[in-house]
C-alpha cells in the first residue's frame, strides 16, 4: 500500500475525503494532520477524530494538530458553508474517545518523509500552512516527498470566496505561494475548475448501502448543498476535497497539463488568486501539474463504490 498523509481542515467535504481515503484500503495512512481553515484547529481536529470513530477504523491512524492560524493573516472561517461545527451539524452529539497524538503537524510530516524517503504522498485539502512550515523547517522535503496533491485554486473559472480566489488559497496565500515556489517536482493542483464538476446529488447518496454512512452523508451535506445551489444554481454537493483523494487513487480520472502557477499575496482585490501562465508569457518553467478536466462519472462511481466496498 502507498504511504499517505492527509492534511485537512475538516469541514463537510474534507470529511468525505477522509472517508474515501480510509474506505479505499489503498493507502497506508501514516497520519492525518489538521490545520485551521474552514473551522478552528481544535474543531477541525475533533471533527477528524469523529469521522475516524464513525468509520470504526480497525487500524491505528494518528491525528496530529498543526497550525492554528495562517502564516501571516487572521483566521477566516467558513461557518456559513460548513456549519459552526464544520460537519453541517451531523455529529454534534458524538462523544470523541479517540486521542490526538502529541506533536506538531509540520514536524510529523518531516519525520515521516525522512523515515520513508520518496514514498510518502501528501494530499492537502485545507490551506497550505502546515506544508509551507514543513518546507521552511526542512527544505529537502521537496525532493524527498513522493508527491503532493492539493485541493485549491481556480485557474480559469471564478473564485468561491472572492471573485478571483478559491478558499484554501485565500486563507493563507503566503503559504500557498511558498508551496508553489518550493520546487516540488510532483505537485498537482486540483482546483475549482474540476471540483465543480464533481457533484454529488441525492440520487448518488441513495446508492450508499451502509445506512449509518448514508445518513451521515445526507445530514452533513444538506446545508452545504443549499449553499452550493444559492451560488451555482445546481442542487448538489461539490466534492472538492474528495476529488483530491480521488486523484491520488487514480490519476486517470483527470487530465492534467504542466504550467507555471503563482499565487497573488499582495493585492487588495486579488489576494489568493492562482495565476496560471497558460501561454508561458512569463517564460518560467512549469511548477505545477494543473487538473484541467475530470471524468466526473468515473469519479462519482469510484466514490460510491469505495464507500460501498
Ligand atoms: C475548499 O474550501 C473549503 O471550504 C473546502 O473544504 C475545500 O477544501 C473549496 O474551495
Ligand atoms: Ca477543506
Amino acid at each position: 500500500n502507498r504511504k499517505l498523509i492527509l492534511d485537512v481542515d475538516t469541514g463537510v467535504d474534507d470529511a468525505l475525503g477522509i472517508i474515501l481515503a480510509v474506505k479505499s484500503r489503498q493507502f497506508d495512512i501514516l497520519g492525518i494532520t489538521t490545520t485551521n481553515g474552514n473551522v478552528s484547529l481544535e474543531t477541525a481536529t475533533t471533527n477528524t477524530c469523529k469521522i475516524l470513530e464513525l468509520l470504526q477504523v480497525d487500524r491505528e491512524i494518528p491525528v496530529i494538530k498543526g497550525a492554528d492560524q495562517p502564516l501571516k493573516r487572521e483566521a477566516f472561517f467558513e461557518h456559513r458553508i460548513h456549519g459552526n461545527d464544520g460537519l453541517g451539524g451531523a455529529l454534534l452529539n458524538m462523544k470523541v474517545t479517540k486521542e490526538v497524538t502529541e506533536g506538531f503537524a509540520p514536524d510529523f510530516i518531516i519525520e515521516q518523509v525522512q523515515a520513508y524517503p520518496n514514498e510518502v504522498t501528501l494530499v492537502m485539502t485545507g490551506p497550505l500552512t502546515n506544508l509551507a512550515l514543513a518546507i521552511e523547517r526542512y527544505p529537502k522535503l521537496v525532493n524527498e516527498v513522493k508527491e503532493v496533491i492539493f485541493m485549491g485554486g481556480v485557474v480559469k473559472g471564478v473564485g468561491n470566496v472572492t471573485p478571483t480566489a478559491e478558499y484554501n488559497m485565500y486563507v493563507d496565500p503566503e503559504a500557498a505561494k511558498a508551496v508553489m515556489k518550493a520546487g516540488i517536482p510532483r505537485l498537482t493542483l486540483v482546483g475549482l475548475d474540476v471540483t465543480r464538476k464533481a457533484l454529488l446529488n441525492a440520487a448518488h447518496v441513495d446508492r450508499i448501502l451502509d445506512p449509518k454512512l448514508r445518513e451521515y452523508v445526507q445530514a452533513s451535506t444538506a446545508d452545504y448543498t443549499k449553499r452550493y445551489f444559492e451560488r451555482n444554481g445546481v442542487m448538489a454537493c461539490a466534492l472538492h476535497d474528495p476529488l483530491a483523494v480521488g486523484v491520488a487513487l487514480n490519476k486517470q480520472i483527470v487530465e492534467t497539463n504542466a504550467y507555471y502557477v503563482d499565487v497573488e499575496a499582495n493585492s487588495e482585490l486579488c489576494d489568493g488568486q492562482t495565476v496560471c501562465d497558460f501561454q508561458n508569457r512569463l517564460q518560467k518553467k512549469a511548477n505545477v501539474q494543473v487538473c484541467v478536466d475530470v471524468d466526473s462519472e468515473a469519479f462519482l462511481n469510484l466514490f460510491i463504490e469505495t464507500l460501498n466496498a
